[in-house]
């Protein structure tokens, strides 16, 4: 399905996707997203359909009383949201498909309360909210992804920033089963809104450094579907596990680090624990580097009542555990521990211990361990993965394991060497051997524990610890100036 849309996205961005897209999205009445797609007339519900509209009626009206909740529960920045009326009019047995059609496109209110800051053209900074003005003139759409509910696209605003719009996706699975189901293609896209919009609540009642930026939202007319919601947020690139495979490690123990805060966030949250349903890679970004959670329709705040223990079985395909029932008759930790053991299962287990520097294996370990049986809440977790970083930007991790070398090496300064790259792994560069250090002591130990090492040098540039980059190098017959750089070769030993 994913490589099919990312087909679709390549073969038709410049003209059709664009084309259609901000069809789609932006202007009324225009032509559905893909091709094949269209409409038509929703169909009455037919004999052979499972629901009438009283049951739709009844789940969207579900969904409303719970985005309802999480737009005034706790004590966060959520009271008296700009959303309000727009959740009003999509309330069942509200305007939203009896009143007559509303102006295209509105701009969010100036000066909305609670709005997170618009990116300025380069980064996200202090700026206006972005509405449906910003939408007017954006260009280079391109399609991202797609999970049941949602498509998500890359635009770019006339500032220059670049933004993901989401919205439901009208061709997706979710969408595609209600109207099977109830045959009502107008009641189910608001059904799907709901997610949409109870996504949009919780990015902002969560907001935090691994949850995905909001910036903004715009209601318009679509298709025949009045009102249909575009969320504006901040751009990631989709998690590819495989790829994160071949990253290095210090970069895989980033985006464990943000989990680790993510889920201590969640835990904590304004809103109570909020546990993810839906915890696969997918439904996470990357963003410079840092993981963050972008699907949100499918985060639960309450905990599961119970009358005894037996109540309280987190299940899992591979194993389960029983948790204890408290005496308010609520699961203990059970939010919290879901998200927990599927952060063990997803991503800890993969990104976490392999190829580390091996005097942290041992935390690395028991971190991967007590997630794997959940003998640790998030508080501990995230204090270990704390613990990891400090020892690894403090450089304490080299106590003991860096032998002292005997070989002497020569300082060149304002020098790099052109060519005479070899491969090793994981690298920095495709073509070469880049990798961080914490000092000069431990690139003379990297040089020394690769065969072909005989030169090596040192870039100003830093990894996200701080750490220094070094190119490795099979010889230096080709040393050239460079301000920015300094060689060391190996003249004995
Ligand atoms: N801000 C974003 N930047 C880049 N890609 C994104 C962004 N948000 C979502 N995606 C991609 O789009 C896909 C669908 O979005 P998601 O919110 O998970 O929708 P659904 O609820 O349908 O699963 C995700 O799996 C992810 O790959
Ligand atoms: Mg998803």
């Amino acid at each position: 399905m994913r490589r099919r849309r990312a087909a679709v996205a390549a073969g038709f961005c410049a003209s059709f996707l664009l084309g259609s897209v901000l069809n789609v999205l932006f202007a009324p009445g225009s032509e559905p997203p893909r091709p094949g797609q269209s409409p038509g007339p929703s169909p009455a519900p037919g004999p052979g359909r499972r629901g009438g509209r009283g049951e739709l009626a009844r789940q969207i009206r579900a969904r409303y009383e719970e985005v309802q909740r999480y737009s005034r529960g706790g004590p966060g920045p959520g009271a008296g949201r700009p959303e309000r009326r727009r959740l009003m009019d999509l309330a069942p047995g509200g305007p939203g498909l009896q009143r007559p059609r509303p102006p295209r496109a509105r701009p969010l209110p100036d000066g909305a309360p609670g709005w997170p800051p618009a990116p300025g053209p380069g980064s996200p900074g202090p700026g206006p909210r972005l509405g449906c003005a910003a939408l007017r003139n954006v260009s280079g759409a391109q399609y991202l992804g797609s999970g049941y509910t949602k498509a998500v696209y890359r635009v770019r605003l006339p500032g220059g920033a670049a933004v993901a719009l989401k919205a439901v996706d009208f061709s997706g699975h979710d969408l595609g089963s209600c109207v099977r189901e109830f045959g009502a293609r107008r009641g189910c896209y608001r059904l799907a809104a709901h997610k949409l919009l109870k996504e949009m609540v919780l990015l902002e009642r969560l907001r935090h450094p691994n949850v995905l930026q909001l910036y903004g939202y715009c209601y318009q007319d679509s298709e025949d579907i009045p009102d249909t919601l575009t969320t504006i947020t901040e751009l990631g690139a989709p998690v590819e596990m495989i790829q994160l495979l071949q990253t290095s490690w210090e970069d895989r123990f980033r985006i464990c680090l943000s989990l680790g805060r993510l889920l201590h966030h969640l835990a904590h949250s304004p809103l109570g624990s909020v546990t993810l349903l839906d915890f696969r890679p997918r439904q996470f970004v990357l963003v410079d580097g840092e993981l963050k959670v972008t699907d949100l329709d499918d985060a639960r705040v309450e905990e599961t009542p119970c009358t005894g223990n037996a109540d309280c079985t987190l299940e899992f395909p591979a194993r389960n555990f029983t948790l204890p029932c408290s005496a308010q008759g609520w699961c203990e930790a059970m939010n919290e521990k879901r998200n927990l053991y599927n952060a063990y299962r997803f991503f800890f287990t993969y990104l976490l211990p392999h190829s580390a520097p091996p005097s942290l294996r041992p935390l690395l370990d028991s971190i991967v361990n007590a997630t794997g049986e959940l003998s640790w809440g998030v508080d501990e977790t995230l204090a270990q993965l704390e613990k990891v970083l400090h020892l690894y930007r403090s450089g304490k991790y080299l106590q003991n394991s860096t032998a002292g070398s005997q070989a002497e090496y020569q300082r060149l300064p304002d020098s790099t060497i052109s060519q005479e790259d070899y491969r090793c792994w994981p690298s920095y560069h495709h073509g070469g051997c880049l990798l961080s250090v914490f000092n000069l002591a431990e690139a003379v130990d990297i040089c020394e524990n690769h065969a072909q090492c005989q030169a090596f040098v040192v870039t100003n540039q830093t990894t996200w610890t701080g750490r220094q980059l070094v190119f490795f190098k099979t010889g230096w017959s080709h040393v050239v100036p460079d301000p920015s750089k300094t060689t060391y070769v190996r003249v004995s030993g």
